[in-house]
C-alpha cells in the first residue's frame, strides 16, 4: 500500500512492487508519461512513470482521470523532485476505466458542487483528509474511554421518550398515512401501529445512558441522533452523531474535566494520527489551525457563570442582532463573540437559567439556575452541551410538571431516583462540531459522507 511505502520507504526501495489505485492526474509525450496514483491507503498519491517500452504505452497514455489500474514496477528516490520517490513501471494493467465525463478534473471545485457528487467526493484532496479524520477522531473517542473504562453503551435509535423534550422529533410510524387511524377524539391512534404507541428516532440516548451509569459507574454512547430542527444553518444537520458520556458518584465539575480531557485527547490523536491530512487543512482550508490546536491542548478551559457571560455580553463593544437580557439562550453571535472576541479559546458557560434549559438539569440552590455546562469554541460556537443530573426525585417531578411533560412517559427514568439514586452527570459532544473544530470546514455538511438537512436529503 502506497500508505506503507510513505512510511518504510528503505523497505521499499530498489523493489519491484505492485501498487493498485485510481489515476489523480496523468501527463504522456510520445515516448514516456507520469501518472500521480492514489490507492486511498494514504492522503498523499505515488508518482508512476512509464515509457514506450511498455506494450499498452498508447493505451495508457489516454487513460482519463479515475480510472483504476494495476502498476507493477521498481521503487526509486528521486531525491531534490518534488515527490520523494516514483515507480518505474514494467507492466501497467487497466481495471476500469472512466468516462470523458467524470465530474472530478483536475481544477478547483466548490464545496457545494461537490456536495451534489457526495458519492464522489471522498476522491477528492479535501475531503479525502476530512474523512479520514472524522475515522481517526472516532477510533481516538473510542480509545479515550475505553482506556478509562467507561462502557459503551448502545441506546436504541427508536425511542418512547423525548430526552430534551423539545418536542423536535421525527416519528417512526408504519402507518396508513392516506388513511390515518383515529381515535374517539380525533387524535391519530397510536395503539394501532406498529409498537402500541407513538415513537420517534431519538435525539439524545442521554436518559437511558444514565440508568446504564448507575449500573456500570462509567458509560458512554456513540451513535446516530435525530433531530426535526427547523434550522438552515451551516452547524445544524437533522442526522449527526454524538458522544455522551455519563458519570455517576460526579458532579458538574468531574463532567468539565472530563470533556476538557476528551477533546485534547482526540485532538492530540488526530495530530499525531494524521500529520498529512492536518497540514493540508493548515494550508488550504484554514490558515493557522496548527497553532490554534497546539495552544488548545496546552493551556486550560475558560469557565464562566452564564450570568457573568451575559455581563461581559452586555458592555461589548459589538452590536447584536439580538439584544442580551438575562434569562435570553445565547445567540450563535454571542457565542462566537465570548470565544473569538473576548477569551479566544474554549469556554465552558455555566448554571443558565432553568427556563431555557431541559428538564433533567439539576436545579441549583439559588432556584433559578441549573447546573449546566456548554462548551464554546471559536469558529464554531457550541459543540458540548453537559449537566449535572437532578437526582432528586421531588424535585425532578416538579420540574417535568412545570415544563408541561407528561410524567408517565418518564416513569422508569424516575424510578432510578428511587433505586439507589446518586449525583451523577454526563454531557453529549456533536461529533460532526467537533470534526468541523478539527478541521477547520465551516459548513456541517461537509464534515458526514452524506447530510441530511432541512429539504435536503439526497444520496
Ligand atoms: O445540547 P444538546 O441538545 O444536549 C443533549 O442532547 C444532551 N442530552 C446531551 C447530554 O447531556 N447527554 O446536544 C448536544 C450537542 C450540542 O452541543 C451540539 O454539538 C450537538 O449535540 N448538536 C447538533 N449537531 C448537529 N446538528 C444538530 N442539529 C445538533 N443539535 C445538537
Ligand atoms: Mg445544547
Amino acid at each position: 500500500l502506497i500508505k506503507d511505502i510513505y512510511r518504510q520507504t528503505e523497505k521499499y526501495q530498489d523493489q519491484v512492487i505492485t501498487i493498485s489505485g485510481w489515476v489523480r492526474t496523468l501527463r504522456a509525450s510520445k515516448a514516456f508519461g507520469f501518472i500521480e496514483v492514489n490507492d486511498g491507503s494514504f492522503f498523499k498519491n505515488l508518482q508512476v512513470v512509464f515509457e514506450e517500452n511498455l506494450d499498452n504505452f498508447k493505451e495508457i497514455s489516454k487513460l482519463t482521470i479515475s480510472s483504476s489500474i494495476i502498476v507493477e514496477g521498481k521503487l526509486v528516490l528521486t531525491p531534490g523532485a518534488k515527490q520523494p520517490f516514483e515507480i518505474k513501471a514494467t507492466k501497467i494493467e487497466v481495471e476500469g476505466t472512466s468516462d470523458r465525463d467524470y465530474p472530478l478534473q483536475k481544477k478547483r471545485h466548490t464545496f457545494e458542487f461537490l456536495r451534489t457528487i457526495a458519492h464522489l467526493r471522498p476522491r477528492s484532496n479535501t475531503f479525502s483528509a476530512v474523512f479520514r479524520v472524522r475515522s481517526i477522531a472516532a477510533y481516538a473517542i473510542h480509545k479515550f474511554f475505553q482506556e478509562r473504562g467507561f462502557v459503551y453503551t448502545h441506546t436504541p435509535i427508536i425511542t418512547g421518550s423525548d430526552c430534551e423534550g423539545a418536542g423536535e422529533m421525527f416519528r417512526v410510524s408504519t402507518l396508513d398515512l392516506e388513511n390515518l387511524p383515529r381515535n374517539e377524539e380525533g387524535n391519530i391512534d397510536f395503539k394501532k401501529d406498529f409498537f402500541g404507541k407513538e415513537t420517534n428516532l431519538t435525539v439524545s440516548g442521554q436518559l437511558e445512558a444514565e440508568s446504564y451509569a448507575l449500573a456500570f459507574r462509567n458509560v458512554y454512547t456513540f451513535g446516530p441522533t435525530f433531530r426535526a430542527e427547523n434550522s438552515n444553518t451551516a452547524r445544524h444537520a437533522a442526522e449527526f452523531w454524538m458522544i455522551e458520556p455519563e458519570i455517576a458518584f460526579a458532579d458538574l465539575e468531574d463532567d468539565m474535566e472530563l470533556a476538557e480531557d476528551m477533546i485534547k485527547y482526540v485532538i492530540n490523536y488526530v495530530l499525531e494520527n494524521a500529520p498529512e491530512e492536518m497540514e493540508f487543512f493548515n494550508k488550504f482550508i484554514d490558515k493557522g489551525l496548527l497553532e490554534r490546536l497546539d495552544n488548545i491542548v496546552s493551556s486550560d478551559f475558560v469557565r464562566v457563570t452564564y450570568t457573568e457571560a451575559i455581563e461581559i455580553l452586555k458592555k461589548a463593544d459589538a452590536k447584536f442582532e439580538y439584544p442580551v437580557e438575562w434569562g435570553c439562550d445565547l445567540q450563535t453571535e454571542h457565542e462566537r463573540y465570548l470565544t473569538e472576541k473576548v477569551y479566544k479559546k474554549p469556554v465552558f458557560v455555566m448554571d443558565y437559567p432553568k427556563d431555557i434549559k431541559a428538564f433533567y438539569m439539576r436545579l441549583n440552590d439559588d432556584g433559578k439556575t441549573v447546573a449546566a455546562a456548554d462548551l464554546l469554541v471559536p469558529g464554531v460556537g457550541e459543540i458540548i452541551g453537559g449537566s449535572q443530573r437532578e437526582e432528586r426525585i421531588d424535585v425532578l417531578e416538579k420540574r417535568i410538571e412545570e415544563l408541561g411533560l407528561n410524567k408517565e412517559d418518564y416513569w422508569w427514568y424516575l424510578e432510578l431516583r428511587r433505586f439507589g439514586g446518586t449525583k451523577h452527570a454526563g454531557f453529549g459532544l456533536g461529533f460532526e462540531r467537533l470534526i468541523m473544530y478539527i478541521t477547520g470546514m465551516s459548513n456541517i455538511r461537509d464534515v458526514i459522507p452524506f447530510p441530511r438537512t432541512v429539504k435536503y436529503a439526497e444520496f
